[in-house]
């Protein structure tokens, strides 16, 4: 049996923030941001919020892949920025949707989130615990940015998407997770929740904190040793591989990876430039865009890569 993907959904934030727009609350430009990043425009959420935003996406990929969310066994969702400690964001959505015979629970693994709860699926499916599995990524990073620093507000969005995962017979799944603890000070946030975008409230425990810098420089290494590791272990070759889905922080990232494993940027398909970085969400996000765009193919292999906050770090090799 092997775990394949029979659904996707998303729910971006409902208010779309232009570059332009955060030229008017602080010292930025169109220019400076797209340059740089690649964005041009994020989705914030104005009302929904991280639990709302991922049960639309959920019930979205529920109806795409044809199940009642009465079939799902769990739910995880990848999350940093929960309304609460408890009730997890996985148990309000597995409420919202009816999901009445499900299991939930949430996992915090920052960017990578979404990885590593596909891989957990992954396992819960190939031990034959379960058959049917919905896997989320959201994220409202809104409530946790500065939007007075520059530096930082330019580059996040809230967002949520979903997958509904399921053991089958044909088909590949390899995953592999990876994290370094003592590098957790290149990329903190030391809340969840309390800050506002509208009202200007400010979160209690203060803001995303980052080394850009050396953001970029652990991104651009560890993702192309992490996907050749993640090759070499199932001896696969590239050539094989039709699309790289990499976390969306920054179109740089993107191409430098695809500078270092010598493969055609093409292969990497993007849509940061629409919303920014969603942190947990953007992989699926990505897939539920390509796949309602006819862009998947049954049979195509891919390639999902995260890396983030933990400093964290995964990769997952499947047959769609
Ligand atoms: N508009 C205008 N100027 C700015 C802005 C802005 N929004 N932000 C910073 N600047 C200025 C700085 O003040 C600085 O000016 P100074 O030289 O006068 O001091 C100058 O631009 C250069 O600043 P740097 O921070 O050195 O800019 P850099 O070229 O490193 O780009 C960036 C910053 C885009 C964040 C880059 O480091 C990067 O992409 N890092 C990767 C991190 C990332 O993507 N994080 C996302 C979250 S983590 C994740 O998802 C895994």
């Amino acid at each position: 049996m092997t775990t394949r993907i029979i659904g996707t959904g998303s729910c971006p934030g409902d208010r779309v923030v232009t570059n332009e727009d955060l030229a008017q609350i602080v010292e930025t430009s169109d220019e400076w941001i797209a340059s740089r990043t690649g964005i041009r425009q994020r989705h914030l959420t104005t009302g929904m919020g991280n639990s709302r935003m991922a049960a639309e996406a959920a019930k979205r990929a529920c109806e795409n892949a044809g199940i009642r969310p009465e079939e799902l066994d769990l739910i995880l969702t990848a999350t940093s920025t929960p309304e609460y400690c408890f009730p997890s964001t996985a148990c309000q959505v597995q409420a919202e949707i009816g999901a009445v015979n499900a299991a939930a629970f949430d996992i915090s693994a920052a960017c990578t989130g979404f990885v590593f709860a596909l891989i957990t699926a992954e396992s819960f499916l190939a031990s034959g615990m379960y058959r049917t599995i919905l896997v989320i990524g959201a994220d409202e990073l809104s409530k946790v940015v500065d939007w007075e620093d520059r530096k930082t507000c330019v580059l996040f969005g809230d967002g949520a998407g979903a997958c509904v995962v399921r053991a089958e017979e044909s088909g590949s799944f390899h995953g592999i997770m990876g994290a370094d603890g003592s590098r957790g000070p290149v990329l903190t946030c030391l809340s969840r929740s309390g800050g506002n975008f509208l009202t200007g409230e400010k979160p209690e425990h203060g803001f995303i904190s980052m080394d850009g810098q050396e953001v970029f420089k652990f991104a651009v290494k560890k993702v192309p040793e992490c996907v050749n590791e993640l090759l070499a272990a199932q001896n696969r070759k590239k050539e094989e591989v039709r699309y790289y889905i990499l976390h969306q922080a920054n179109e740089r990232i993107i191409e430098s990876v695809a500078k270092r494993l010598k493969e055609p940027i093409e292969k990497f398909p993007m849509n940061i430039q629409n919303y920014g970085n969603t942190s947990g969400a953007s992989i699926p996000i990505l897939l539920d865009e390509m796949n309602r765009q006819g862009k998947l193919d049954k049979g195509d292999t891919i390639v999902l890569a995260g890396f983030g906050g933990g400093l964290t770090w995964g990769a997952v090799l499947l047959t769609w």
